[in-house]
């Protein structure tokens, strides 16, 4: 990796003096386990992009917006623990990058409350995800159109509006559903600005990096929790073996020429290995080799890669104290950034103390 990513390009617009690098910031939700896909096409380039020393890198777990969609307190404290510990095993590091826990940090509902005052009702009308709930209820004929339409889920751009506008940040990494809610922040930010008169916060961009892969799953189609065809980053060796072999492929024989380029065994193979590697399996797949034998050298390519993270993510679950000092120590750093600003915006809107 080299020292500038594509993150470390001149700031955006209205960024406050103060602050001379560039600002990226990325959410992730925390209702799911960390599998292969969100491994290659969002945890890697960040921890890479944090190793850049242009770049200010803020990182979270959107732990407030995982209780949109999932009401199962297991699940949201469990997938937090899991998802810290994968971003941790993986090598970020947490000196360089400020990594925290949405909900550790009340300045940010607090903005969302402000930002709710200033965003019109027609904007949130116009979010997919709340576009495609309506949809679905249409579809079904029934007769409320907000059927299971909660507040949460209808103003879910905003809260990821103050998310990013609370740390000024100038871009987004994010994958290409999410670019609607920078647009969205964008607009609040500006409508905040113009109506308090100060540039409070800079206008954010969403950065979807063409290069990054989108891995497909078990059956073809996009790796997904949704579509529940997922290979989980750390599970065990014996269960990795399983699911490789699960992974679909086509009838083809033994020493029948195969093609690579449509192959998910071979996509998933070359998102881990090295050119050189990825070129020899090419003339493999040319050359004829069985699927048994190809799903067994795929597994073991990325069984040799995992096991040591893999060993540092088991020891990091069973400490979690570290975890949980690891976070405090984040929200700290994080709260250092917001509770300033929060003071300068709750005076502009004319909450600010009387002496
Ligand atoms: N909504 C994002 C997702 O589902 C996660 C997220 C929450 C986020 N807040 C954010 C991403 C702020 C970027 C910035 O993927």
């Amino acid at each position: 990796m080299s020292a500038t990513s594509a993150f470390s390009a001149q700031a955006s617009t209205g960024q406050p003096q103060s602050q001379k690098v560039t600002r990226v910031l990325t959410g992730i939700t925390t209702t799911g386990t960390p599998h292969l896909g969100n491994y290659v096409g969002a945890i890697k380039p960040a921890i890479e992009a944090s190793l850049d020393p242009n770049v200010e890198s803020f990182y979270f777990l959107a732990d407030l917006h995982a209780l949109i969609k999932c009401q199962d307190p297991k699940r949201v404290q469990e997938s937090r623990l899991e998802i810290a510990a994968t971003w941790l095993a993986l090598g970020l590091d947490t000196d360089n990058a400020t990594f925290y826990r949405q909900s550790d940090i009340p300045e940010i509902p607090e903005l969302t409350w402000m930002l709710s005052c200033v965003c019109a009702k027609g904007l949130m009308n116009r979010a997919h995800a709340y576009k495609a709930a309506v949809a679905e209820n249409e579809e079904a004929d029934n007769q409320d159109p907000d059927k299971g339409v909660t507040m949460g889920l209808f103003g879910y751009p905003v809260l990821m509006a103050a998310d990013i506008l609370m740390f000024n940040a100038n871009k987004v990494p994010v994958g290409r559903d999410q670019i609607q809610h920078i647009e969205m922040a964008r607009d609040m930010a500006g409508r905040f600005n113009h109506l308090y008169k100060g540039s409070f916060f800079s206008l954010p961009e969403a950065v979807v990096d063409e290069k990054v892969q989108v891995l497909n799953g078990l059956d073809g189609r996009k790796m997904s929790k949704s579509y529940n065809n997922t290979i989980p980053l750390f599970v065990a060796e014996k269960k990795l073996l399983k699911l490789v072999r699960k992974i679909k492929t086509n009838s083809l024989e033994p020493g029948e020429p195969k093609d690579p380029d449509t192959c998910t065994l071979f996509q998933i193979y070359s998102a881990f290995a090295s050119a050189e590697d990825t070129q020899a399996m090419r003339e493999e797949y040319a050359a004829g080799i069985g699927w048994g034998d190809a799903k067994n050298r795929v597994f073991e390519y990325l069984n040799e890669h995992l096991r040591e993270p893999r060993e540092r993510y088991l020891a990091l679950l069973e400490d979690p104290a570290h975890i949980e000092a690891v976070l405090q120590k984040g929200a700290e750093k994080a709260r250092a950034q917001a509770a300033p600003l929060m003071d300068r915006l709750r005076t502009a809107a004319g909450l600010g103390r009387f002496i």
